[in-house]
């Protein structure tokens, strides 16, 4: 087996040992990351009276949502699986904010009998809310999204028509009297604008026209501006300068608040800004082949642990930690399923060998949590690196695991 190097990896920890003792492939987060992005996040927006509920999606595993809440943070949860997951690493209920997609009666009806806030993105779904809202009086109005489609004033009041998401600010109204009359109180307004956030301009017209049109509900508590603060995945990827942003989101906060009797809050979602950094997947070279000229790399993961590059063409940078000054050489990395799940093409990478131990970096985010059983492929485990530690946080599947769901197995 290639040695391994024992420098520059999260938590100053040696990859290969956390191999050797847990197998490949891994993931491995690094706890310090995590608050310090959080760190980040919560001194941009310090002059502003703000809330942080994470994106549970991003990574939903129990000891990361824990870590979260005992830093203060709230969730954003889009299923009722999250609320219980939430719930479990002991968030209370009011600290949840329940934001499903096309929820039937049975999800919300679920929510709000485990008390989660609940955030409601279309007339139906409110229709459906106000039958089974039970103790729960209140309820947050999710407007869909919109982004400048292009340049120019127009451009700028747009909505993203193709969104499946939220009630359109010609629906507001109607919303608010609606839930107004079965005596619901609009306690928030929401707008998660895209996952792509790179553009200050893009939120900040999102924010203006999300005051707007909290300027006709008096009762709000909070504006919630949703996720989606992209972080960057190669050198030349640009960073969103979050302090920019806040320092301009501030006046337009302070001149809405004119003459309003009640402060409101500022609400953020950030999901892959606090934990994809965090994050590596490490993964085991099983193999090498020449194909017409390009150099294939095989690795004993792919898309059933890492989707991202396959969905999205995503890039994440891949090193190999055990020839880390190898000669640079282009390759195609790809992984174990029976159809194409390259996870990188043309990439330059110190030289590759069998056994080498490569780490797929910023991973943390919508890794593991979309990661399948596809091809009865067993999931990775996940470590959490703390105080130089690491803690399992996710034992590896085993076969019982694909068996346990099947009657008669
Ligand atoms: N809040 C709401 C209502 C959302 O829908 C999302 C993400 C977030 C917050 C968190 O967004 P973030 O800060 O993580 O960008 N699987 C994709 C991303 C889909 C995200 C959907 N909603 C990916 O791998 O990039």
């Amino acid at each position: 087996m290639s040695p391994e190097p024992k420098t520059g990896f999260p938590g100053g920890l040696d990859p290969g040992a956390l191999c050797e003792t847990w197998g490949t492939p891994l993931y491995v987060y690094d706890a310090r990351v995590m608050l310090e992005q959080l760190a980040t996040f919560r001194a941009a927006f310090s002059k502003l009276p703000h809330r942080i509920l994470y994106a549970a999606k991003a990574l939903s595993t129990l000891e990361v949502l824990r870590l979260f809440r005992k830093e203060g943070t709230g969730l954003d949860a889009v299923s009722v699986e999250e609320i219980e997951l939430g719930l479990r690493a002991g968030f209370r209920p009011a600290d949840i904010l329940f934001t499903p997609s096309f929820p039937s009666a049975g999800d919300l009806e679920r929510a709000a009998g485990l008390g989660a806030r609940i955030n409601i993105d279309s007339l139906s779904t409110l229709d459906k809310f106000v039958g089974c809202h039970g103790s729960n009086t209140a309820c947050c109005l999710r407007l869909k999204p919109w982004l400048r489609a292009g340049e120019g004033p127009e451009a700028v009041e747009r909505w993203r028509e193709d969104s499946k998401f939220g009630i359109t600010l010609d629906e507001l109204d109607t919303a608010c009297e609606r839930a107004r009359s079965k005596g619901l109180r609009i306690e928030g307004l929401h707008v998660h604008s895209s996952s792509v956030i790179l553009d200050a301009e893009v939120f900040l017209e999102t924010a203006g026209a999300l005051f707007e049109a909290a300027g006709n509900i008096p009762e709000l508590d909070y504006l919630d501006f949703g996720g989606g603060i992209k972080v960057p995945h190669r050198e030349e990827d640009p960073a969103v300068d979050l302090a920019g942003l806040a320092r301009r989101l501030e006046p337009l906060y302070r001149s809405f608040s004119q003459g309003r009797e009640k402060e409101l809050e500022l609400w953020f979602e950030p999901g892959r800004f606090l934990v994809s950094r965090a994050g590596i997947l490490l993964a085991r070279v099983t193999g090498l082949k020449e194909n017409d000229g390009e150099v294939l790399a095989g690795v004993d993961t792919g898309f059933h642990h890492l989707l991202r590059p396959r969905l999205y063409g995503a890039w994440h940078e891949i090193t190999n930690l055990s020839n880390p000054g190898g000669e640079p050489a282009e390759y195609r990395i790809v992984g174990q399923l029976c159809e194409p799940d390259d996870l990188a093409t043309a990439r330059l990478i110190p030289k590759i060998r069998e056994g080498d131990l490569l780490a797929f970096h910023n991973a943390g985010a919508y890794g593991a949590s979309m990661a399948s059983n596809y091809n009865s492929r067993l999931r990775p485990a996940e470590l959490l690196l703390q105080a130089g530690e690491a803690k399992l946080i996710r034992r590896r599947e085993t076969l019982e695991d694909l068996l346990g769901s099947q009657p008669g197995a």
